[in-house]
């Protein structure tokens, strides 16, 4: 049983992530100031509502726990507004998350485990993605993550800060028991916006170009269900307390097995119909930076932390995802 600080514990993934280390017996806290997490999502950890760059919330905080390690899901994520509002992507994710460190490394708290992304990457030159593809992120929210990334590297060799970065491509599904699952507004991913056209909570889904060169046309993502995600940082966190995590780490985290958008819509269509509902699609045109194929190489992953994504199956994925959302529109 260790103490752990969950930064971002009340979002979307952190709050699967508090859970799982509760049910493993850890005592968690989880720092979060609510801008796009949820009192009721952090059920599990203690919740100290405050900010990240508060030097001051920290400091006490650091003292009065004795913290074993440091899980950092805190973060802007939006890449469209990064590109508009830049300044508030580097002050709370980089500047913000240094605070942190700082804090880390005074109060000699020497694990930390950080969510990075595909993001990182830019325009994929090659697929699937390992981790020696050149990392060339073309918006400030993957700028950002990437600046965390190298100051890890930077703080493992000054001052010893051991460092787990996992580089998520898209993280989906949601609690197989019902408790949690994802409240992002707005919603910019795949299968909740899909799902919400099905709950009535949105009329349709746009397929934004299907002439892409990939076998239907539509764009292939990598999804990773928030339980294989949590398993991977369950085995981070092993890997940095047996010593063998020396140093600033990085792994890439995906199934390694794309989907397209049109399977995406074509599964959830047949997951919903069993209830009696139906999504509506609509056809748009190509967006801006949006590469055909992202698929993760996770090998590394697999190799080193030992980690084997259970809940790769598609339809398993939307099936929970879907229990979430009826549960949220009320049906
Ligand atoms: N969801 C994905 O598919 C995905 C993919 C790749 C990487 N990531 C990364 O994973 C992490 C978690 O993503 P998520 O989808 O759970 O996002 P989220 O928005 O649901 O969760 C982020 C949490 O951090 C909190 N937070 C933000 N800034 C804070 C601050 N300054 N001080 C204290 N708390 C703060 C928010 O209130 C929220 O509870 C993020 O760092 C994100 O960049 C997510």
């Amino acid at each position: 049983m260790a103490n752990i600080l969950v930064v971002g514990g009340a979002g979307y993934i952190g709050s699967h992530m508090v859970k799982a280390l509760a049910e493993a017996g850890h005592q968690v806290v989880v720092l979060d100031n609510l801008s796009t997490g949820f009192r009721e999502l952090s059920r599990y950890g203690r919740l100290v509502v405050g900010e990240l760059a508060d030097v001051t919330l920290l400091e006490p905080l650091f003292a009065e726990n004795d913290f074993h390690a440091v899980m950092h899901f805190a973060a802007n994520s939006l890449v469209g507004e990064s590109v508009k509002d830049p300044s508030k992507y580097y002050r709370n994710n980089v500047s913000g998350t240094l605070n942190l460190l700082d804090v880390m490394v005074r109060h000699k708290v020497m694990h930390f485990i950080f969510s990075s992304t595909a993001a990182t990457f830019g325009e994929p030159e090659y697929t699937p993605i390992d981790e020696a593809h050149p990392q060339q992120p073309i918006n400030p929210y993957g700028a950002s993550k990437l600046m965390v990334e190298r100051i890890l590297q930077d703080y493992a060799s000054a001052y010893g800060l051991n460092s787990v970065c996992l580089r998520y491509f898209n993280a989906c599904g949601a609690d197989p028991e019902g408790e949690l699952g994802e409240c992002h507004d707005p919603e910019t991913h795949l299968i909740p916006l899909v799902l919400q056209a099905a709950s009535g909570r949105r009329e349709a889904i746009t397929v934004f170009g299907r002439d892409y060169p990939t076998e239907d046309g539509t764009c292939i993502r990598d999804y990773i269900h928030i339980l294989d995600l949590c398993t991977a940082h369950a085995q981070a966190l092993d890997y940095l307390a047996n010593g063998k995590g020396q140093g600033a780490l990085a792994f890439n985290l995906g199934n390694g097995q794309g989907f397209s958008v049109k399977q995406v819509i074509e599964v959830a269509q047949q997951v919903v119909a069993k209830d009696g509902y139906r999504i509506k699609v609509n056809e748009g045109e190509r967006r801006a930076g949006d590469p055909a194929v992202l698929v993760a190489d996770a090998q590394l992953a697999r190799e080193q932390l030992g980690w084997r994504p259970q809940y790769a199956d598609l339809e398993t994925i939307v099936s929970h995802a879907w229990a979430w959302e009826r549960q949220r529109a009320r049906l």
